[in-house]
Parts: C-alpha cells; structure tokens; sequence
C-alpha cells in the first residue's frame, strides 16, 4: 500500500448494511498514510455516525452541499482528490452517478473531479442483477470508473447470494492498483484464464468432483481485465462474470482441454488455475446407476493433462502460468510440474492450511519462476494474490 502514502483519497459513503465496512476501509487508509476525507449520505446516517468517520478520517466528515464552510464545497473535494472510491456503493448512487444527478454533495463531488474514481457496489442479489443496475454499471465502467465487484455470501434479512461489499482487502487492493499505475499494464495483450472444478460424469446424474469454487481464477480474470487485458475465462462455475469478460462454459477436463488448446494458440498470457480432475470413470453410465444393482465397481482412467499440452506447445512470447495444489512438500511438488509442464511460473498454494486454497475468499501462494526466482504471499484475499500473480507475470514478460 505505498501507493497511498500522502495521496489524497476521498471516501464516499452510502446508505447501506455495509456501510459500517467503510471504516475498516477509512482506518487502513490513514494507517498506510494516506489523508482521507469522508462523505457520508444522508441515508449512510441511518447506519453509521459521523462521529466515528471524524474521528478516524484525516478531517471531520463531509456530509452536505450546504453545512461546509468551503464556498465551493460541491467542487473542492473532487478536484484536490488523486482518488474517490464509494464503499458501498448503492443501486441509487450508481444510477445518479451514471445520469450525473448531482443533488447530493456525494454526487457533485464524483462529477467535480478528474481523478479515478473506484466503486463497491454492495445491495441485494436481485438488485444487483437488475437490468437496470447492470446497464448503469457498464455505463460507469465504459467511462473509467473502476467497479470492484460485490462477493456472494450472507445479506442483510439473512438472505444469501450475490451482494455482499467487497471485502477490505479487494477494495485497498483495487485503490492500490489504480494509484500505482498498474491500472493498464497488460493493455494489448489478450488473457486466457481457467477456473472452477471439472465434474466427471459416473452415470446421467453423478459426477466426479472437487471443491474448487473458481474464486481464485475469477478473481485473477478480473484482474487482468481490470489491468486492460483482453480476457476468456474458461469455466466450470457459474458466477457473476464482468461485461468485458468473454466466458467459455465447460465442464468436463476434456471439454476443459479443448475449450484451452483452441483459447491459448492466440493468448499471450495462459493462466490454468481450475483444479482439474487427474482421472475420470472409464465408462459413463447412460442412465441412473440403481442402488438396487449393489455397489458399482466405477474404473478410472486419467484424464489429458492439459496444462502438460500448453507447455509442449507454448509459442515464443506466450507466458504459461500453473498452479500447484499441494499438502506437503509445497515447493519441491511445485519446482517438478513447473520444469515437467514447461512453465514460466508456478502459483504453489498448501491447500491443507487454514484459509488456504479451495473455496476461501483468501489464499496464500509461493510463486515459483523459471529462472528459479520465489516469492512469498501471505494470506490475502484471492484478488490480492491475482494482483501478484499478475504483477509476476509482467515481470517475466519484461525480463531481458
Ligand atoms: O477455485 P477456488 O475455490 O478459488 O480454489 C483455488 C484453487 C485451490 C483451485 C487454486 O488455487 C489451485 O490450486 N488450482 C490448481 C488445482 C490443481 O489442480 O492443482 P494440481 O497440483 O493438481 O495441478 C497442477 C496444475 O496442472 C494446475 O495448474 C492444474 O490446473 C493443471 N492440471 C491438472 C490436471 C490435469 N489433468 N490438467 C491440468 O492442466
């Protein structure tokens, strides 16, 4: 986070369960020493005080057009700013910021500036797929504005699904991206990326599967887009998936195979993070296997390595990155599939560790080079070790 240290951030703050998130966001900001200035709605009062953002922010906190005792208040903060971001942002101050509404000092302050500015949405799923809030979205995303997506998991009311703010991890993350110049770095180059789980057929409605929740390679697509690549993700797993983002759905390791031989002959930069099914039933039963028929002897046979096919046919110039999910001997177990399957990087994560690897919003990963270079990532959100795996990956293409 040294991006931040004495920039200028102004922190809007709308009327929403997760505005209570923003002063984790606040507080994180002025830690890594940047000078924050907050505006909270007049909706945000009904579920946070001022008093806790004045006293956390680097100046009292800004809430109306009229009560500051700046001449000009509906234009300062936006033009001294190097960066707004709005968490969380509201259906409602995403559809006045798309139309430029400027009723409220929030919305004046986001059409006054020149400085990038950085939204988190956070609302209920049906809102958030609304048509209407999707629209307003891609209008905002058209113009510049950085949209660091809601995450799925347990709403306000006790509902469940997509919506949720952004952790504070993705949000400093995205605030970090923007203000380090990491914003357009991979602009020209176009990404391919995989996620999720394969499912291997046993019969017409048993598979074969594992726990991935395509989390970390979603997380990484998002990145690279965010960063101006241009990005296929082929997937198993259905999620919220970025305009911007051409998705391939598949769902067995061949259908996996075929859908990332055809995606790489034209990718500069191949990223397998989908946990892949090493074997799979030799025989797919057409119909229900019945119980009555005793337990079934189910035959396996491994599937086609397709990260082992990338690196035979890797082209010059094209970066091949694995992943490695280990239990023991994390780096020696990554060092063999990265030489064996002719990366250039390898994303090594213990998935037996607390918060680690499949299904967690976190991760943490040891990122082995080619050219036998290692570093470390503690336990970050997946959208942080997408940023270093990313950044690892800039650095190996622009090695000499
Ligand atoms: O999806 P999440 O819930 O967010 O979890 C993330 C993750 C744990 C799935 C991810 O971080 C991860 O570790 N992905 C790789 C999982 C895996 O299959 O690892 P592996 O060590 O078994 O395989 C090594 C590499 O070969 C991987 O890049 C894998 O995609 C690839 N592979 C494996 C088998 C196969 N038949 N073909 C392959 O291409």
């Amino acid at each position: 986070m040294e991006s931040v240290r004495g920039r200028r951030i102004v922190l809007g703050v709308s009327g929403g369960i997760a505005a209570y998130k923003s002063v984790e966001v606040c507080r994180r900001l002025v830690d890594a020493g940047a000078h924050v200035s907050t505006i909270l709605t007049e909706d945000a009062h009904r579920f946070i005080g001022p008093v806790t953002l004045s006293a956390l922010s680097s100046e009292p906190v800004h809430t109306s057009l009229w009560d500051d005792t700046s001449p000009i208040p509906h234009t300062r903060l936006g033009q001294n700013a190097d960066l707004i971001v709005v968490a969380p942002a509201t259906a409602r101050v995403l559809a006045a910021y798309a139309m430029g509404l400027s009723h409220d000092l929030l919305i004046a302050t986001l059409i006054a500036t020149r400085a990038q500015v950085v939204v988190c949405p956070a609302m209920h799923t049906e809102m958030w797929e609304h048509p209407s809030v999707q629209d307003n979205v891609a209008l905002l995303r058209s113009r510049g504005v950085i949209v660091v997506e809601p995450q799925s998991g347990r709403l306000a009311g006790g509902d469940v699904g997509t919506g949720r703010l952004a952790d504070v991890d993705s949000i400093l993350n995205a605030i970090d991206n923007a203000l380090s110049g990491r914003t357009r770095d991979l602009e020209g180059l176009s990404v391919v990326v995989s996620a999720g789980g394969t499912r291997e057929p046993i019969d017409a409605v048993r598979v074969l599967a594992n726990r991935s929740s395509g989390k970390q390679g979603y997380a990484i697509a998002e990145q690279a887009l965010a960063r101006g690549a241009q990005v296929t993700l082929v997937t198993t797993v259905d999620r919220v998936t970025l305009p911007g983002i051409t998705r391939v759905d598949v769902e067995t390791a061949q259908q996996m195979f075929d859908a990332m031989t055809a995606q790489a002959e034209h990718a500069d930069i191949v990223v397998m993070s989908a946990a892949v099914a090493d074997f799979r039933p030799f025989v797919a039963a057409a119909g229900k296997i019945k119980k009555e028929g005793g337990v079934p002897e189910i035959v396996l046979e491994p599937t086609p390595d397709i990260l082992a096919a990338l690196g035979a046919s890797k082209r010059k110039g094209q970066t091949l990155v694995g992943f490695a999910a280990e239990t023991s001997n994390l780096v020696d177990n990554a060092k063999g599939k990265l030489a064996r399957k002719n990366l250039d990087l390898i994303v090594a994560n213990d998935v037996s560790a607390e918060g680690v690897g499949f299904s967690h919003d976190t991760n943490a990963v040891t990122i082995l080079a080619a050219d036998g270079s290692c570093r470390q990532v503690g336990l970050s959100s997946k959208h942080a070790i997408a940023t270093e795996v990313l950044d690892s990956v800039v650095k190996v293409r622009s090695a000499p």
